[in-house]
């Protein structure tokens, strides 16, 4: 059997391959096992992390609401403690980036990306940059629309949530314009949902003990139901999507540069390596 070869993931159907960064897939895992990764224990360990890692805001937020500012523009009153002790109420939503800073996340983490290299590396070869983001949100949170610089694995654990993906590299959704400024600026540009577009995304109805897949560059955003949410991804990049991100910043680079558009990215992967490796070369003299 498949799953063997696994610690969480549950994968046993080959047609998961085919999808992998193309378009999203439900799976199982048996994450709920790790005791670490309960409420109570979380919430605790959480108030211990350094501040930089933790991210409070309102999970009231609109669909639209930018995701890299809107745990700054909707700060909430309360302190993280009270938000945790009073979680089903108190309307909070709470990112954690990086918890493996933590030694008690260390093994999962390492568990985490055997299991992932073991799934993904043959498919899209050169895994790296993996990451965790732990999720404990109060009911109906939202998580509003944006994409990544990485490819996802998020894995519910307590609670439910729709999480609604669009396939990657619709133009008419996000045009090349847009891919090129989103990362070729850390912060402050996000793509917007364009009209008439909000009901056309896949729903992936997640619950705990199962895991979507959110594919590199793919529309998403995600509201939990009205119960209180516990999620954690793994977040990674490839040679290859690490090249795609490259050839982006080549082409913001060339459009200011020269003032016209260069030839839009993930059409040749040779090109794109190329674009990239300019672009490597250029910053490492830089
Ligand atoms: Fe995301």
């Amino acid at each position: 059997m498949q799953e063997e070869k696994y610690k969480y993931l549950e994968l046993n159907d080959d047609d998961y391959a085919v999808k992998f960064n193309k378009e999203p897939f439900i799976f199982k895992h048996s994450l709920e096992s790790c005791s670490l990764l309960s409420f109570t224990t979380l919430a605790e360990t959480i108030l211990k992390l350094p501040k930089s890692h933790v991210y409070f805001s309102s999970g009231n937020v609109d669909i639209t609401a930018n995701l890299d500012t809107a745990h700054k523009l909707f700060k909430p009153e309360m302190t993280l403690q009270d938000a945790f002790a009073n979680i089903e109420t108190s309307g909070a939503f709470v990112m954690v980036r990086e918890p493996e800073s933590d030694p008690v996340f260390k093994e999962l983490f390492s568990d985490l990306i055997s299991d992932v290299k073991r799934f993904a590396d043959n498919i899209d070869p050169g895994l790296h940059g993996f990451k965790l983001y732990l999720f404990i949100a109060s009911p109906e949170s939202v998580t509003p629309f944006h994409i990544d610089r990485y490819s996802t694995l998020l894995f519910q654990l307590q609670g439910h949530k729709d999480v609604n993906v669009w396939t990657p590299w619709d133009k008419s959704l996000i045009s090349d314009f847009e891919l090129e400024q989103f990362f070729s600026f850390k912060e402050g540009f996000s793509p917007e949902l364009k009209d008439g577009y909000l009901d056309t995304a896949v729903v992936n109805h997640i619950h705990p003990g199962e895991a979507v897949h959110i594919p590199f560059v793919s529309p998403h955003w995600i509201i939990n139901s009205a119960e209180v949410s516990v999620s954690l991804s793994i977040i990674f990049n490839s040679k290859r999507t690490t090249n795609i991100a490259n050839a982006l910043r080549f082409n913001n680079w060339y459009r200011n540069k020269f003032n016209i558009s260069a030839a839009p990215v993930n059409n040749s992967r040779i090109q794109d390596a190329f674009k990239a490796s300019i672009y490597n070369f250029y910053q490492s003299v830089a």
